[in-house]
Parts: C-alpha cells; sequence; structure tokens
C-alpha cells in the first residue's frame, strides 16, 4: 500500500491534497500535529470525507513532528478524535506509558483505557519507533517485542551505510512472521527501501505530494514511476550506484520501459558507498543488474568475473549484469557516446578531434575514438592528466591555453568536463575557441540540455550533439543489457 501523508495545515486543504493523489494513493495518514490548533475539533470527520483508511498520527518534535504536548495531553486529544471517527489505524509511540494512555473520563466517571477502547472499536494501533540518527542495535527485538503485544510495529530509523540498508532488507527476511509491520528508512540512504518497500517486509511505504529535495518520494512517482505497489516475489530487481545518486534520471528510462515491454523488472537509485557491501546487498536481493555511476565506475571492476574489450581498456564499468552466476561488466557509455555521431565518423565527415578533460568520461570517449581510427588531441587543465591518457591511447595532448592553433583542422571537439553544467551555466572552457563551420560540436553536459557552448557553436552553424543524446543511448544499451529487449521505441522518455 502506499499511504499519502498529509502536509496541509487545515482539514480542509488536506482533503483536496488527497483528492489530488488518489489515483495514486491506497490510504492516508493525518498529521494531526501539523494541523492548526482549532482543526482539531473538526479532525474526526476527516475519514469519512477523504473515504480511504485513514491513520491518526500526532508526532512528537522529537521523532521529527510538530507537537510540543505533553504525552498525557497528546494522548488525551488523539483519544478524543480517534474515537469519534472512522479511523482505520492510530500510531501510538511505542515509549508512550501506560499511566498516559488511561484517560480521564467525564466527572468521577472511571479512568478509559485508550488501548482497550481501540481494540474494542476494531481500530488497529500502530506501535512507532523513531530514530532520526541511526538504525539502532536492537532493531529486531523492539519489532519482535510490539508485534508479540498485537500491535503492528513499525520503525523509522535512519541508515547511514550501506550496510544499515542490509540490516533493513534482512527484517524480511528473518522476521517473516510478523505479517504486519511498517519499515521505513529515511534519508537518502533510505530511499531505496522506501520504494523496495514490499522487499523489506513493509505492509506499506508513505510518500508525500511534493519531491521538494531529491529523495524525497511523492505518491505519484512510487506509483507511476517505480509502480512499487506492484512489486511481488518475481519482481527482477536492477538499479544504480553512485554517490551521489538520487538525482539520477535513469530510473525514467528504465522503469517506462520495462512497464511498455510488460516486463516485471523495477529500477531503483540505490546510494553507496562502499562497492563491497553492496555486491553482498545484490545477493541478499537477488539484484539482477544494475548501473554505475561516479564514483564507483572503477570500484566494481574487483569483483566482476567478466569483463567486455571496452572495459578493460577504458578501465572502466557502467553496466553490471548477471550472468550465470557471475558479474558481467560492460561499459555502455562507449557505444552510447557513438551513436549520435557514428554514421559521420564511418562516412569519413569526422577523421579528428580534440577532446577537453581527462578524466573518466574523456577516457571512454577517447577510447571509442581511437578504435574507429579518428585522430585524437586532449587538452586539459592538468597537463599531466592528458600526457598521460595520450600516451596510454597513442593520441595527443596540448595544453588547454592552446587549442585556438586546432581550430581550422579539428572536425569535431568534445567537451567532457563539468564545465557549463547547471547551475553554472554561464561556464564554457572554450570561451575564445572559433569554431570551423562544418565542425560536430558535442557537450557530454545534459543539464542544461543545450550549453553555452553548444548554443554558441549552433549560431556558428556547427552540427551539435549534447548530453541528453549520448545519456538516452548508453541508457537504451543497458536497457538490451538488463532486459534482452530492445528498447520500446513508443516510450516518450522525459529525462
Ligand atoms: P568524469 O568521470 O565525469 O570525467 P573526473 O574523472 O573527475 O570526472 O574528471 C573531471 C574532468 O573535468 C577532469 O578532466 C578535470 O580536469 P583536471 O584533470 O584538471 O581536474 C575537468 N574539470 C573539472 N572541473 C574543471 C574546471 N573548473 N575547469 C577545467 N576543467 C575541469
Amino acid at each position: 500500500m502506499i499511504c499519502l501523508t498529509t502536509t496541509e495545515t487545515t482539514l480542509t486543504s488536506a482533503l483536496k491534497q488527497v483528492e489530488r493523489n488518489k489515483p495514486y494513493i491506497d490510504m492516508v495518514e493525518l498529521r494531526l500535529d501539523l494541523l492548526e490548533e482549532g482543526e482539531l475539533v473538526s479532525a474526526q470527520i476527516f475519514p469519512r470525507l477523504c473515504a480511504l483508511p485513514t491513520i491518526a498520527t500526532f508526532r512528537r518534535v522529537c521523532d521529527g513532528g510538530k507537537s510540543l504536548l505533553s504525552d498525557k495531553v497528546r494522548m488525551t486529544k488523539l483519544h478524543d478524535i480517534v474515537l469519534q471517527g472512522d479511523f482505520s489505524y492510530v500510531d501510538i509511540e511505542e515509549d508512550v506509558k501506560k499511566s498516559d494512555l488511561k484517560i480521564k473520563g467525564e466527572e468521577d466517571s472511571p479512568r478509559l483505557d485508550f488501548e482497550a477502547e481501540l481494540k474494542l472499536k476494531g481500530i488497529k494501533i500502530i506501535r512507532s519507533f523513531h530514530d532520526m540518527e541511526k538504525v539502532p542495535a536492537n532493531l529486531f527485538s523492539l519489532i519482535t517485542k510490539q508485534a508479540k503485544k498485537g500491535d503492528i510495529p513499525k520503525i523509522a530509523v535512519t541508515p547511514n551505510t550501506i550496510v544499515d540498508v542490509v540490516t533493513l532488507f534482512r527484517i524480511n527476511e528473518e522476521l517473516k512472521d510478523i505479517k504486519e509491520k511498517i519499515i521505513i528508512g529515511m534519508g537518502d540512504y533510505g530511499v531505496c527501501t522506501r520504494i523496495l518497500y514490499k522487499r523489506v517486509g513493509s505492509m506499506l511505504s508513505f510518500a508525500s505530494e511534493d519531491e521538494i529535495a531529491p529523495g524525497q518520494l511523492s505518491a505519484k512517482s512510487l506509483k507511476l514511476l517505480y509502480r512499487a505497489d506492484q512489486v511481488n516475489s518475481r519482481t527482477n530487481v536492477y538499479g544504480i550506484i553512485g554517490n551521489p545518486v538520487l538525482h539520477t534520471s535513469s530510473p525514467k528510462i528504465h522503469n517506462p520501459g520495462f512497464d511498455a515491454i510488460h516486463y516485471n523488472a523495477i529500477y531503483v537509485p540505490f546510494l553507496v558507498d562502499k562497492v563491497r557491501t553492496f555486491f553482498k546487498l545484490a545477493e541478499l536481493i537477488k539484484i539482477h543488474g544494475f548501473s554505475v555511476t561516479v564514483p564507483h565506475k572503477r570500484d566494481v571492476l574487483p569483483y566482476l568475473g567478466k569483463i567486455t574489450r571496452e572495459v578493460q581498456q577504458i578501465g572502466a564499468c557502467n553496466t553490471v549484469t548477471r550472468i550465470q552466476g557471475m558479474w558481467k561488466g560492460t561499459n555502455t557509455d562507449y557505444y552510447g557516446f557513438l551513436a549520435p555521431i557514428e554514421k559521420f565518423i564511418n562516412d569519413g565527415e569526422i577523421k579528428s578531434a580534440l577532446i577537453i578533460g581527462a578524466g573518466g568520461a574523456a577516457r571512454a570517449v577517447v577510447w571509442a575514438l581511437k578504435n574507429h581510427h579518428v585522430k585524437v588531441t586532449i587538452a586539459n587543465r592538468t597537463l599531466s592528466k592528458a600526457k598521460l591518457l595520450a600516451s596510454e591511447t597513442m593520441s595527443n595532448y596540448i595544453e588547454l591555453e592552446n587549442i585556438k592553433s586546432l581550430e581550422a583542422t579539428t572536425d569535431l571537439i568534445v567537451q567532457t568536463t563539468i564545465v557549463g553544467m547547471s547551475p553554472n551555466e554561464d561556464a564554457d572552457l572554450l570561451e575564445n575557441f572559433e569554431f570551423a563551420k562544418s565542425c560536430y560540436v558535442y557537450d557530454l553536459v545534459y543539464k542544461p540540455e543545450y550549453t553555452k557552448l553548444l548554443k554558441r557553436a549552433q549560431e556558428k552553424g556547427c552540427n551539435i550533439v549534447n548530453g541528453s543524446a549520448m545519456l538516452l543511448e548508453q541508457g537504451k544499451l543497458q536497457f538490451e543489457a538488463f532486459s534482452g529487449y530492445h528498447y520500446p521505441h513508443w516510450v516518450k522518455i522525459n529525462l
């Protein structure tokens, strides 16, 4: 189930928020602590009006909420709202004292047992535990303890490493007898657990309306982009590893592709600090294949049983697939880069190239061009790196300040550095370089779609290729490696 957490301060706006998200959600968590004080008197009508199973949650500040009330007052308010309405669940923190759950009734009447009243009304209690800083060591015993009481255990904890993520995925295996439980990994490392909530063994995943920061999941993207609620025991899991990784556009290529060919598979971003541990996770949850991005393209090499010639040459791998129990590494950056210009190389229009940069991306570019008999010159801010790559690939190198001397003789210019990338869109490493009209200018930067450099080249009448062309091509080749199918041409990709 996908559960929308309301973020509004009035019941009317919270209801509107639910309406906007209805196509994507199965249930709602009404956050009473976010509502204005005056709204609480009418909060009991909310479940009936929104017509979805609703959790009543009155979250304290220490657990990430807004309520500063004492537990006694808070529980009394929660009691009065929940028992008058049609809530399906109520969230009570696991450390709320028994005495605070004995609610004072009318004058002279005995104290009411909140938990007993809830049970009588058939409202399920979610017993929640929050750790905003870490994954605690006693995680499994915490879950077991709450489940024994007959309540639904909820743990919302903060993984800080991929080891913590492995711990969360182990819950499903270790505690599979506890059918109803809620597990949430908060923060950037937790994103994969919230998408693959079913694989963690959680009965639901919480989502908000908007993705305010990278890594936050909206109900819409959980439902439409990831189809997280469709994951079952036969779903093949794919992903991308990197650090950072949550800004990546790759899920927008692979997930719609899988959907279009009716392949029961999901593609998830994994923030990874240690590649070694990720391979353990990959075994634990049987990941079928994954993309690799900065800074792990070289780090994965020791774990691969088989690599292609390009990976060997470039010394970097961006695609890993599981083949007959072995991890195989390929490099689709190499072919992705070539795809938009290969025809012009084969036609003899591109015979010489100037490559700006000598980092990881430049390595794939230089090797691809050299293997296609293009004469390459490398220019880089740090000359020694250009020199090294040139000697390895039998290319030429030149100082960045001297590239003007190649203006008339270069058929292709490839910009491989991050200069010009959003938010520094005004930067242009080739500011003083005059393009020949017939030349090709290729910028690997894909945000913005057209960099200052490309716009300038276009104005001169050059042929331009942008980074999204390469991103799409390398992604489509990965898709083939993952699924065995060509990328469905009818899918419109919105990066
Ligand atoms: P990638 O794998 O994306 O290529 P990388 O291996 O870190 O990333 O390489 C970054 C490239 O961009 C390098 O060539 C780097 O130049 P240096 O070798 O001198 O570091 C280049 N680069 C990054 N920022 C730059 C800047 N502000 N000006 C010029 N070159 C820059």
